[in-house]
C-alpha cells in the first residue's frame, strides 16, 4: 500500500510562504493565528474542490435562471481540541453555513498516545462531507482517534487537513483509514525523540494561544 496515494500536498507558493513564517520562533501569537487561518482558508479552496452543487433559481436583473450554489448544509468541520480551533475561521469564510464538531484530544507527554475528554458533533452526519482541522499531524494518534470517533457517529466522507506532517502521521492515518483524504500545506523531514515534528513550529497550540 502507498500510504502517500490518498495524500494532496498543498504545493502553493503562497502556502509555502506563509508556512515559513509560521515556523519562525520570532513569529508572535497575533501574526501566527492569522496566518494558520489564512493557510487553512487556501487549502480549503483546493480541500473543498468537489463539493457538491445545487442548481437554485436566482432573478438577475435581467431574468430568472438556474444557477448552481454549494449546498452548505452538507459540510461540517470538526476542529481537534485545542490547535484545530485556529483553522475553524478560514473555512468558515468559505462555506459559512457548515457545521461545526469540536473533538478535544490531548496528547500523553511521556506515550505521545492521545486521550480524549470531549466530543460534540453535528448529528446526524452521515450525509456530509467532514472536514478534520487539526495544524499538525505528528504521529498520527490524535488524527486516527479522531476519524474513529466520527466514524462511529455515523460520519462517511471524511478528509483532514493539516498545515505541516510528518511522514510517520500521514503513513499511520493512511493505515488505519484508507478511506480519508489528506490535504497537507507541508511535509516534514520526521519527528524528534519527544514526538514533534522536524523542522516543524513547535507546539501550535500554545503559539495560537500563547500559553507558552
Ligand atoms: C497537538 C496537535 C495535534 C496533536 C498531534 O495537540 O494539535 O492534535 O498534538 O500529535 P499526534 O499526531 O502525535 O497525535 P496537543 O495534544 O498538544 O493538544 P493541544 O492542541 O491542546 O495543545
Ligand atoms: N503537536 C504540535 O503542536 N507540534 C508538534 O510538532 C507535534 C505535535
Amino acid at each position: 500500500m502507498n500510504y502517500m496515494e490518498n495524500v494532496t500536498v498543498m504545493d502553493h507558493p503562497l502556502i509555502q510562504h506563509k508556512i515559513s513564517i509560521l515556523r519562525d520562533k520570532n513569529t508572535g501569537t497575533n501574526e501566527f493565528r492569522r496566518l494558520v487561518e489564512e493557510i487553512a482558508m487556501l487549502e480549503g479552496f483546493e480541500a473543498l474542490s468537489d463539493l457538491p452543487l445545487q442548481d437554485v433559481e436566482i432573478e438577475t436583473p435581467i431574468e430568472t435562471c438556474m444557477t448552481p450554489m454549494i449546498a452548505g448544509r452538507k459540510l461540517a468541520v470538526v476542529p481537534i481540541l485545542r490547535a484545530g480551533l485556529g483553522m475553524v475561521s478560514g473555512i468558515l469564510a468559505l462555506v459559512p453555513s457548515a457545521k461545526v464538531g469540536h473533538i478535544g484530544l490531548y496528547r500523553d507527554e511521556v506515550t505521545h498516545e492521545p486521550h480524549e475528554y470531549y466530543c460534540k458533533l453535528p448529528n446526524p452526519i452521515n450525509e456530509r462531507t467532514i472536514v478534520v482541522l487539526d495544524p499538525m499531524l505528528a504521529t498520527g494518534g490524535s488524527a486516527v482517534d479522531a476519524v474513529s470517533m466520527i466514524k462511529q457517529h455515523g460520519g462517511k466522507n471524511i478528509k483532514f487537513m493539516c498545515i505541516i506532517a510528518a511522514p510517520e502521521g500521514v503513513k499511520r492515518l493512511h493505515e488505519a483509514h484508507p478511506d480519508v483524504q489528506i490535504y497537507v500545506g507541508h511535509m516534514d523531514r520526521q519527528l524528534n525523540e519527544d514526538a514533534y515534528i522536524c523542522p516543524g513550529l513547535g507546539d501550535a497550540g500554545d503559539r495560537i494561544f500563547g500559553t507558552k
